[in-house]
């Protein structure tokens, strides 16, 4: 049995969290490939609230088994916290989760030369120590899930890394935040101490899914942030140190990639992002408060509020070809509830050029203006409806005209934050002329 692949389209907080739980009602297994705490993933329960950050979204569903892949970089702090607290509301995780012993390790000091490299203030990091932490495990200075299982051994290690960090601190003329020794002491105790908490649940990831796979069983593989934060594809350089693409769900996970053979991608119906960086179709600041306020867009990680914007197709359609996305889930249509026409980005306008796919220069973006297809709004919430004929007309053209012209159909959408709020769209009616009204 083939994975599955969930990948964001735009800058992350599609709604990815959403909609692996509801997915993950067919899966046996939820695996994580790629980035670490940073990731704030929300699944509404009823009345409850879950927002996860490294443990996958399926583990809110009984039954289902989930792994932390060797492409994930690890807070076991931070891991622990949230096995605790989900634990502690009733969410059986103990036996139910697999860590690969592969993955790298987050340290306290990845945080400190963040701070040191001002990578939160230029890119505007999540300040998780995500950076640094790939950084060492590119460089081959990283320091894995199973090397915490020897104590002595990762004394030694933590020495050496602490003694980079300590020249890295003097060259920047500031003084490190604890000596080495001290550092080097207190953390061998403890992340050793916590690893051997954990040791039940370190696997070996890769041979677990392979043979769950040849067993025939169901594998979702839950990507965070989104395309445009890839470190490859991405934004460059205000992107992620990760690749987040589908790509990265091989070599995350140790599939090959002819074993990923369904790609869904998820979008949310305008567009967002956190941190610096181009952002083309972001509202002018009176809009984007008013409209920021009315959809909740907060981060789910650090609580800052998330830049907003139309829809950028420019970005939807890069997403498709670069994932291979077969389907498209549409996320927060009831949103966009309440304006009297809504504005879709077709292409770019550069100097006298138009472009259709995103530049590659940073630098390019800062005078890419979009060029602007006006739709027709709705009044009406969409939120109570559970079939593609009770939306009304204007939303549901919005949503055609988008199917249109992204190179995959929109298969899913979501209309509220809610699992019941989420409905399989109608199959499509070829009418031999593109996608576009063939539903009604
Ligand atoms: P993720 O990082 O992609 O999992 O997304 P986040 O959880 O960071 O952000 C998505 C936010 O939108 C969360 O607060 C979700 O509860 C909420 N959400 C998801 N889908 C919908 C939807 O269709 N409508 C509305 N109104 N909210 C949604
Ligand atoms: P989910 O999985 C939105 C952004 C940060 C910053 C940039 C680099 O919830 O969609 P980092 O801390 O990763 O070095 O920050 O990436 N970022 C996200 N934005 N959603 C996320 O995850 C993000 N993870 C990182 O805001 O701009
Ligand atoms: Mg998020």
């Amino acid at each position: 049995m083939p994975a599955t692949v969930i990948v964001g389209c735009q800058w992350g907080d599609e709604g990815k969290g959403k909609i692996v739980d509801y997915l993950s009602g067919r899966m046996d297994w939820v695996a994580r490939y790629s980035g670490g705490p940073n990731a704030g993933h929300t699944v509404k329960l009823g009345g409850e609230i879950f927002v996860l950050h490294l443990i996958p979204s399926g583990i809110l569903r009984p039954g289902i088994r989930c792994v932390i892949g060797n492409g994930v970089v690890l807070d076991i702090d931070h891991l622990l916290e949230e096995i605790n607290s989900l634990e502690k509301r009733g969410v059986g995780v103990l036996g139910r989760v697999f860590l690969s012993g592969a993955a790298h390790i987050i340290f306290p000091y990845h945080r400190w030369v963040e701070e040191l490299q001002r990578q939160d203030v230029r890119v505007g990091t999540t300040r998780r120590g995500i950076g640094p932490a790939y950084q060492d495990k590119m460089g081959r200075n990283g320091i894995r899930l199973l090397e915490l299982l020897d104590r002595r051994w990762l004394r030694e290690r933590l020495d050496g890394e602490l003694a980079r960090v300590e020249t890295l601190h003097a060259a920047y003329g500031r003084p490190m935040p604890q000596s080495r020794q001290e550092a080097r002491e207190t953390w061998s105790r403890h992340f050793s101490s916590v690893a051997a908490f954990l040791e039940p649940m370190i696997a070996d990831t890769v041979t677990l899914l392979q043979d769950a796979l040849d067993r025939g069983e169901r594998v979702l593989c839950e990507g965070s942030q989104g395309t445009f934060l890839d470190i490859d594809l991405g934004t460059y350089p205000f992107v992620t140190s990760a690749p987040t693409t589908a790509g990265g769900a091989a070599t995350g996970l140790g599939l090959a990639p002819r074993q990923l053979a369904k790609v869904i991608g998820i979008a949310k119906a305008y567009t967002t992002r956190v941190g610096n960086g181009p952002m083309p179709t972001e509202f002018a600041p009176a809009l984007a408060d008013r409209f920021r306020r009315q959809a909740g867009e907060f981060g789910a990680t650090t609580g800052r509020p998330r830049r907003c914007g139309w829809l950028d197709l420019v970005l939807l359609r890069h997403a498709v070809r670069v994932n291979g996305i077969q389907e498209v889930c549409l996320t927060k249509l009831d949103v966009l509830r309440g304006f009297r026409s809504l504005k879709i980005a077709t292409a770019y306008r550069r100097g006298r050029r138009t472009l259709r796919t995103p530049p590659l220069d940073a630098r390019e973006w800062n005078d890419c203006r979009p060029v602007y297809r006006s739709m027709k709004g709705w009044s009406e919430p969409v939120t109570g409806a559970r079939a593609w004929k009770e939306l009304p007309a204007a939303a549901r053209d919005y949503v055609e005209g988008i199917e249109e012209s992204i190179g995959a159909p929109i298969r899913i959408l979501s209309l509220g934050p809610g699992r019941e709020s989420t409905f399989p769209m109608p199959k499509v009616r070829s009418t031999g002329k593109g996608i576009a009204a063939r539903r009604r």
